[in-house]
């Protein structure tokens, strides 16, 4: 599965990237606009850090200005992908777009047919947002689950991309679903990788280390 940062703060995403455990960088408007930086410097940058997808929304919802900002992302560096809102124009514009070569993430899906379409309209990701629906009493993962099994039934190449990952089990949860991507905030993707016993144990290890001649070092 591959495993993107949802951040446009570019301290996280170098802190995850120097892990080596991401993909790629999903932003949307919000995150950019807690930067206080343009879309244009956040993403340039954030293509510099990490040599994988990275997507960028754009923000007009007609068809004309969805293309025309689409390929003006595009054009910032050969790894962008644009993330369009999953309306008609935006179908339309993913469309387009799609046959020049540019790549694209369709975003704020909240159902099957949605994603469907975009699929049909030739998105690369769609972007099924799982916290929002789970935020509403929904069952976001059910989403994740019938997308996955709708695109396998036709062969359809668009990946779902889980998006609005609130903690954990939702990437478990969709690794187990047989997404081909998560986007995960930062915070997140450290909860994935602590777990107490990995703590206490180290802990541990130092302090019977330090009993040791020469401290424990070979
Ligand atoms: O970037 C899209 C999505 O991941 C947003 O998540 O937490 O604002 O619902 P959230």
């Amino acid at each position: 599965m591959e495993i993107f940062i949802d951040s446009a703060d570019v301290a996280e995403i170098r802190d995850v990237a120097a892990m080596g455990v991401i993909d790629g960088v999903t932003t949307n408007p919000t995150l950019v606009a807690r930067t206080g930086r343009s879309l244009r410097e956040v993403i340039v940058e954030i293509c510099e850090i990490v040599d994988g997808p990275i997507s960028a929304e754009v923000i007009s919802t007609d068809y004309e200005g969805i293309v025309r900002e689409g390929r003006q992302l595009a054009a910032l560096h050969r790894n962008v992908v644009v993330k369009v809102p999953l309306i008609a124009e935006g179908l339309k514009a993913v469309r387009t777009l799609a046959s020049e070569g540019i790549r694209t993430n369709v975003t704020l899906c909240f159902s099957a047919p949605q994603a469907l379409l975009a699929a049909k309209a030739g998105a690369t990701y769609i972007s099924p947002f799982i916290g929002r629906i789970d935020d509403a009493a929904g069952d976001g993962m059910a989403l994740v689950e019938q997308i996955v099994g709708i695109y396998r039934n036709y062969g359809l190449r668009t990946k779902v991309l889980a998006a609005s990952i609130r903690h954990p089990v939702h990437v478990v949860q969709a690794a187990r679903l047989g997404a081909h991507a998560a986007t995960v905030p930062h915070k997140v993707i450290h909860q994935l990788l602590s777990h107490p016993l990995t703590d206490v144990g180290l802990a541990r290890f130092l302090e019977d280390a330090r009993r040791s001649p020469g401290g424990g070092r070979g």
